[in-house]
Parts: structure tokens; sequence; C-alpha cells
């Protein structure tokens, strides 16, 4: 029987793998972990435009799960970059990094049991793909969650002035200015935050979770 998830390595050809790295088979399968600890993980992926409110419904919604007992983890986007992904930037290829080291993080998270939730804006739609694609090989549910929020709207609140440096050209490359956002095409959970409060968001991811944590 397989205890643990194999690595999967669909984007990196065999001649670039290193050599001498053998994988090992731990002792605990996911059903041990789950019978002995109830731990049922998942990653639930916010992508939107940055200011769309993917942070503040990430931070509810993991307040929530821990209300209800629930182990879950927040990876937030400017937090990550802080420290895992300091030497990473905002051309496409240190996206693309940003957004497969989150995604092997969220993967060993959910393995262990744990509900991880994810903010980034995750701009590319094949960086998102390969995520779900990695939590696919290993039988772990991924769920995909669109923060809906027109940039007009993100650009009003602007949190972070940001989106002011962009306009004014101090900043190059920023995601719905001049660089692209790739909206999800199928996603399991929109949330249009303009027409519905933080709490409604929450609620709904919720929902959603249960749904496969319990299947
Ligand atoms: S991602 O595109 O690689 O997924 P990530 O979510 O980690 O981005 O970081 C986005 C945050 O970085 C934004 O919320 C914003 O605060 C900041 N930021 C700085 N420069 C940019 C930029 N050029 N484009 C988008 N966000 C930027």
């Amino acid at each position: 029987m397989t205890l643990n998830t194999p690595p999967n390595q669909p984007d990196r050809p065999a001649s670039n793998r290193p050599d001498n790295v053998v994988w090992h088979e731990g002792a605990v399968s996911r059903e041990l972990r789950r019978a002995k600890l109830g731990a049922t993980g998942c990653t639930l992926w916010m992508t939107g435009l940055s200011g769309s409110g993917k942070s503040t419904i990430a931070s509810a919604l993991e307040a929530a799960l821990i209300e209800r007992g629930v182990f879950a983890y927040r990876l937030d986007g400017d937090n990550v970059r802080h420290g895992l992904n300091a030497n990473l930037g905002f051309g496409a290829d240190d996206r693309a990094e940003n957004i497969r080291r989150v995604g092997e993080v969220a993967k060993l998270f959910a393995d262990a049991g744990v509900v991880a939730v994810t903010s980034f804006i995750s701009p590319y739609r094949a960086d998102r793909a390969r995520v779900r694609k990695l939590h696919a090989a290993a039988g772990l549910p991924f769920l995909e969650v669109f923060v809906d929020t027109p940039i007009e709207v993100c650009e009003s609140r602007d949190p972070k002035g940001l989106y002011k440096k962009a306009r004014a050209g101090e900043i190059k490359g920023f995601t719905g200015i001049d660089d692209p956002y790739e909206a999800p095409e199928s996603p399991e959970v929109t949330l249009p935050t303009a027409d519905e409060s933080v709490a409604q968001s929450v609620e709904r991811c919720l929902a959603a979770i249960e749904g496969v944590r319990a299947s």
C-alpha cells in the first residue's frame, strides 16, 4: 500500500532531476492520520486582484475554521514574500515560482490534515492549473475561489496606495494595470465582494470546505 504521496514533478524533465534522491515512504497513511487525529486536509486557493479582499476573507475564514475546531492555516501573498519567497519579484517567471512554491507548501499542509487557505493574486491560469494538478495527483481536495471584485472597486479601495503608484508609473507590471489578470474559468466558488459581506463570503467558503471534507 502506498502510505504517502509520491513526488510529482510534471514540469521537470527527468534529465533535470537530482541524482541519488529517492522517495522515502513514511509509516503513517492519510487514513491513519485522519483516524487518529480527526484531521482532514484540503486547500482553498483564493485568487483575485490586489485589494479584492482576499486577505480579509482569508483571515476571517481561518478564524471561523479554528473557532469550529478545524486545523487551518493561512498562507498570504504579502506575508510569504517576507520569508520563503523573499527572493522573488513580480515578473512572470517569479510569479510562477511564487505560486509553484506556495502550491507545494499548501499541498504539504493539506496532506498533514490541515485546511490550507491561500491568498495570492496568482494571476496566471497556467500557474493555478499546475497547483490544481499537483493536488489531484496527490488525491487532495483543491478549491479554487475567485475573489471577483471589479478593478474599479479595488482601485477605489487602494488600501496600500499601490494602484495610485502604478497609475503614476512608479510601479511597473502591476496586476490589472499593466500586467494581466486571467480570471478563473470554472472556479469552485466565486465571491462577488462588491455585492456580499465578508461574513457571507466566509459562509460560502465554509460550506465548500465542509463539502470536500465530508466526502
Ligand atoms: S502574485 O502575482 O505573485 O500572486 P502575490 O499575491 O504574491 O502576487 O503578491 C501580491 C502583493 O504584492 C499585492 O497585494 C501588492 O501588495 C504587492 N505588489 C507589489 N508589486 C506588485 C505588482 N507589480 N503586481 C501586483 N502586486 C504587487
